[in-house]
């Protein structure tokens, strides 16, 4: 979100496409996300700049191994960065700068939030990889399309752009970002307001 106030234009992009898709008279369901393919762009961005944890759960190498180059003995914990891989400039043009255009640029006609080549971390791969990542991926995207078709948002602050560095501890934002939320839906599509 932090990253989409900075940016006003892909969040309005992001809107358009919910808005083509779905339209205003109904929530957005399970059934559209195929068709959502900017949006789940955005949130492969988040993952790519912005993951959860600094580095993946530790793994023991069970044989000696090459990778890239490397030997990797056998019995070595191996350890991921993911902040490292998504942020390298070797693979990444311009890592630093948020563009959800990045993932929208491959063969595939769906976005998906996986990586199979390293190149980033989402939800891993191979034996130890997620074993959920349909169901983190249908959450997360769901969760980002409803708050977003649901609800106009503005920072209280109107100063831009918007600090989004993190805590050294954790990835969290240093400073709460604290946002305005105005439902822009018709009233009977919020059954709890
Ligand atoms: C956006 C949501 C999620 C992301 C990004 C995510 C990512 C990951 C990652 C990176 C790992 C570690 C892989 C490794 O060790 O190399 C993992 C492991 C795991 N995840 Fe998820 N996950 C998500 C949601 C979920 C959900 C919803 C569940 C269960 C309902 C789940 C269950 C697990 C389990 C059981 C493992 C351990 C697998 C193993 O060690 O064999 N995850 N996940």
């Amino acid at each position: 979100m932090g990253e989409m106030m900075n940016e006003p234009t892909l969040l309005k992009r992001a809107v358009e496409e919910l808005d083509y898709v779905v339209g205003c008279n109904r929530l957005v369901q399970e059934q559209d996300l195929p068709q959502l393919n900017y949006l789940k762009a955005c949130i492969k961005e988040f993952f790519r700049l912005h993951p959860f944890t600094a580095f993946n759960p530790p793994h023991v190498s069970t044989m000696d191994t090459t990778i890239a180059g490397y030997f990797i003995p056998k019995g070595s914990h191996v350890l991921l960065s993911r902040r490292g891989l998504g942020r390298n400039p070797n693979v990444w043009a311009d890592p630093l700068r948020f563009n959800p255009d990045r993932h929208l640029q491959g063969k595939e006609r769906q976005v998906v939030l996986t990586y199979d080549e390293l190149r980033m971390i989402s939800f891993s791969t191979g034996k130890c990889g997620c074993p959920a990542v349909v169901l983190g991926s249908t959450i997360t995207i769901i969760m980002l399309a409803r708050l977003l078709q649901g609800f106009t948002w503005e920072p209280v602050c109107k100063e831009l752009p918007i600090n989004l560095v993190e805590n050294h501890d954790d990835l969290s934002l240093a400073k709460p970002l604290v946002l305005i939320a105005k439902p822009r839906l018709p009233q009977h599509l919020y059954p709890n307001i």
